[in-house]
């Protein structure tokens, strides 16, 4: 009798329509949170966007966000390992991940070492594996460009061209980098032809029995949380110990951040070392409990394995396709201010 129940229950949960207040959870939001102190306008978005293409924020004027984050390769880089891509050609120990919906992040970076995109905007531009640009040297490079002076001047007018606005402008841009409607989005509003059969079995595996939602969850796929998805091997290597860098607190032994799966088939490689380049393998690797049978210390108790044969792996995959979008529609600049 009970396993009848059972059985009965599954079937109702598989074939009912989603509740309201799931409905709402799975909702794109219209806005995105933005400080007080750096009000969105059109004048900080453009400059942010000048600011993001303009190679000439880095030392030697050949790299700029975009080289890492662009926007035709889902605002990453597409290579493992931003290999070769940063200053004369060195290479962090970190995939790029995709910038699209960095806005509602409130920790950034795979270890979530800095909270606001204002705090992040400067990093890259100083380390040297990136841009190598010292701001005591990028500050007075910009306001020797008069056509940068001016534009702060209307966007920024109380604060001119400093370290802290030339953040605050390239932030403005990366908040309107959010995703753009999906067939998830249409069926989630009802269109219930937006997803074929298989990407709606799918989507009930990846909240029941694969058990993804524990850590990708709401519109944006994502808990905004950290865990250790069991990656790398039982000692890490002692190389990749995640979050444990920022401090050296046992649970944050090898986590990393969950990142959205909005527009994930754009953005491969996949995971933080970027050592999986399609999305069945990143599924199947997430479906069976991390990399090694072995215990990996501190991995998330969330991820074991859920014993998924490979026509279910293949109806996530087609789940998790159907949250890719078409491309934000943005005009890449030609022309920079002089
Ligand atoms: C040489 C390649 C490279 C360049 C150039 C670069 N980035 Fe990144 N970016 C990365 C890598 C790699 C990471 C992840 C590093 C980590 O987590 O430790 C990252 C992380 C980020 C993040 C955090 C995203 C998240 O989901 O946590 C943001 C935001 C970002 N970069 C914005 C920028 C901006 C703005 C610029 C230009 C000022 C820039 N990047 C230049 C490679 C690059
Ligand atoms: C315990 C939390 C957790 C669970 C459960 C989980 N994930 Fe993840 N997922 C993460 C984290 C954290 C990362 C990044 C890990 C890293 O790179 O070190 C990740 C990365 C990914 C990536 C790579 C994305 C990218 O941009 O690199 C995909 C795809 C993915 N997960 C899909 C899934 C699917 C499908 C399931 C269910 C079968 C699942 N995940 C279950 C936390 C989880």
């Amino acid at each position: 009798m009970k396993q009848f129940l059972l059985i009965f229950l599954f079937f109702i949960l598989s074939v009912s329509s989603l509740s309201a207040s799931e409905i709402q959870k799975w909702l794109r939001p219209t806005t995105v949170p933005v400080p007080q102190d750096n009000l969105l306008t059109q004048e900080r978005i453009e400059l942010g966007k000048l600011l993001f293409f303009d190679v000439r924020l880095s030392r030697d004027n050949t790299i700029s966000c975009a080289t890492c984050h662009h926007p035709k390769r889902g605002w990453t880089d597409l290579v493992p390992v931003t290999k070769a891509l940063g200053f004369k050609k060195k290479r962090g120990p970190r995939n790029s991940p995709t910038l699209l919906n960095v806005a509602y992040q409130n920790r950034q970076f795979w270890d979530g070492r800095v909270k606001t995109l204002e705090e992040q905007a400067l990093g890259p531009l100083e380390a040297d594996i990136e841009m190598n640009m010292p701001l005591s040297t990028l500050i007075p490079k910009l306001n020797a460009i008069s056509g940068y002076v001016k534009l702060f001047k209307i966007a920024y007018p109380n604060e001119g061209l400093t370290k802290e606005s030339l953040a605050k402008a390239i932030a403005s841009f990366e908040r309107t980098i959010v995703s753009t409607e999906s067939p998830f989005d249409r069926y989630i509003k009802g269109d219930k032809k937006a997803m074929s059969p298989n990407a709606i079995k799918g989507f009930e595996l990846f909240k029941n029995k694969a058990h993804c939602t524990d850590c990708h969850d709401g519109f944006n796929f994502t808990d905004g949380s950290f865990h250790n998805i069991g990656l790398n091997d039982g000692e890490l290597q002692g190389k990749e110990l995640g979050r444990y860098n920022v401090k050296k607190r046992a649970a944050w032994y090898g986590v990393m951040k969950t990142p959205t799966l909005r527009d994930v088939t754009k953005s491969y490689p996949y995971f933080h070392d970027g050592s999986v380049q399609t999305l069945k393998e990143a599924t199947a690797l997430c479906a069976s409990g991390g990399r090694y049978e072995m215990d990996v210390k501190n991995k998330s108790t969330s991820m074991k394995d859920r014993e998924l044969n490979e026509q279910e792996i293949d109806q996530i995959v087609s789940f998790t396709k159907t949250l890719t979008g078409p491309d934000l529609d943005i005009i890449i600049p030609k022309k920079f201010p002089q």
